[in-house]
C-alpha cells in the first residue's frame, strides 16, 4: 500500500493520433493507481476540441483528486508549455501555448511535454533501462518516430531523431512502424531501414543503450535481432503505459 492519499496521485494524459489516454500514477509503484479511461481522438484535433475531451477524462477519473498535477503528452516539440512542431497533428497545436491551454481549460495544473521524452522518462526511471548509467536514447515507432535523450537520468528535451535523415530521406517517412504497415514490408525489410536508422543514430551519439518503444515494440523478437547495431538495443518495458507513466513524472516534478 502507498502512503499517498488518492489526492496526491498525479494523472498522466497520452495525447495520440487515435486515442487519448488518462490514468493516476502511483509513482512509488511505477503504475497506474487505477483504471485507465481512454476517449477517442477528436477529428479534427484541434488544441480547443483536445482540451475538451481532457476535461471529460479528468471528470471520469477518480483516483486523482481535484489537487492532483496533470502531465500531458503531445507528438510535438514543446518548449515551456509552447508546442513548436506539428509533424502528425493538426497545424493549429503550432504556437499554441499548450500549459495555459490546458491548465486555464480543466482548472488544474497541467504541464505539457513531447510523447517521446515522457516514454523516456518513465524507460529510464522504471522499465527497461532502470538503473543504465551514461547516454540512453528511447526510440518510440508508431505513426513517426520519436525519440528521447536521457544522461545520467537526466533528459535533454525535444531531440526529434525521427527526423533525422538516413539514405536522402527524413527517417520516420522510412522507418516508422506505419510505413512498415503501408507498404507491406516484411520484418526483414524493416529491420534493413531500422538498420540505417540506429547506425546513424549510433555513429552520431555513442550512447550506452538504445530502448525501442511504440507498441510494435510487444513484437520485438520479430525483428530487433535482425538489426545489425554495436549499441546494445532492446525492447521498451511499459509498452503503452509509458507516455502516461512519463506524463505523470514530468507533472509532479520528479524529473
Ligand atoms: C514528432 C515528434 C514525436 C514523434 C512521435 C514525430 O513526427 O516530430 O515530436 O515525438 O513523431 O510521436
Amino acid at each position: 500500500m502507498s502512503s499517498e492519499s488518492p489526492d496526491d496521485h498525479p494523472i498522466g494524459i497520452d495525447f495520440g493520433g487515435s486515442g487519448i489516454k488518462a490514468a493516476a500514477v502511483d509513482l512509488a509503484a511505477g503504475d497506474f493507481a487505477g483504471e485507465r479511461t481512454r476517449i477517442k481522438t477528436p477529428d479534427p484535433a484541434t488544441p480547443d476540441a483536445v482540451a475538451a475531451v481532457f476535461v471529460e477524462l479528468l471528470a471520469s477519473l477518480p483516483e486523482g483528486g481535484a489537487g492532483a498535477p496533470v502531465g500531458v503528452t503531445v507528438p510535438g516539440i514543446v518548449r515551456r508549455g509552447v508546442v513548436g512542431s506539428a509533424a502528425n497533428i493538426d497545424h493549429g497545436w503550432i504556437g499554441t501555448d499548450a500549459d495555459e491551454l490546458f491548465t486555464r481549460a480543466t482548472g488544474r495544473s497541467v504541464r505539457v511535454l513531447n510523447d517521446a521524452d515522457a516514454a523516456g522518462l518513465a524507460e529510464v526511471r522504471f522499465g527497461a533501462a532502470r538503473g543504465q548509467t551514461g547516454l540512453v536514447v528511447v526510440t518510440t515507432l508508431g505513426t513517426g518516430i520519436g525519440s528521447a535523450l536521457v544522461h545520467d537520468g537526466v533528459l535533454v528535451p525535444n531531440s526529434e531523431l525521427g527526423h533525422l535523415e538516413i539514405d536522402g530521406h527524413v527517417a520516420e517517412k522510412r522507418a516508422a512502424n506505419s510505413v512498415r504497415e503501408s507498404e507491406e514490408l516484411s520484418w526483414a525489410k524493416w529491420a534493413k531501414r531500422l538498420t540505417s536508422y540506429y547506425q546513424s543514430v549510433e555513429r552520431l551519439f555513442s550512447p550506452d543503450l538504445i530502448v525501442v518503444g511504440g507498441g510494435v515494440s510487444k513484437h520485438a523478437a520479430s525483428f530487433l535481432p535482425m538489426v545489425e547495431l554495436d549499441t546494445p538495443i532492446i525492447p521498451a518495458l511499459l509498452l503503452n503505459k509509458a507516455g502516461i507513466i512519463g506524463a505523470a513524472l514530468y507533472a509532479a516534478g520528479e524529473s
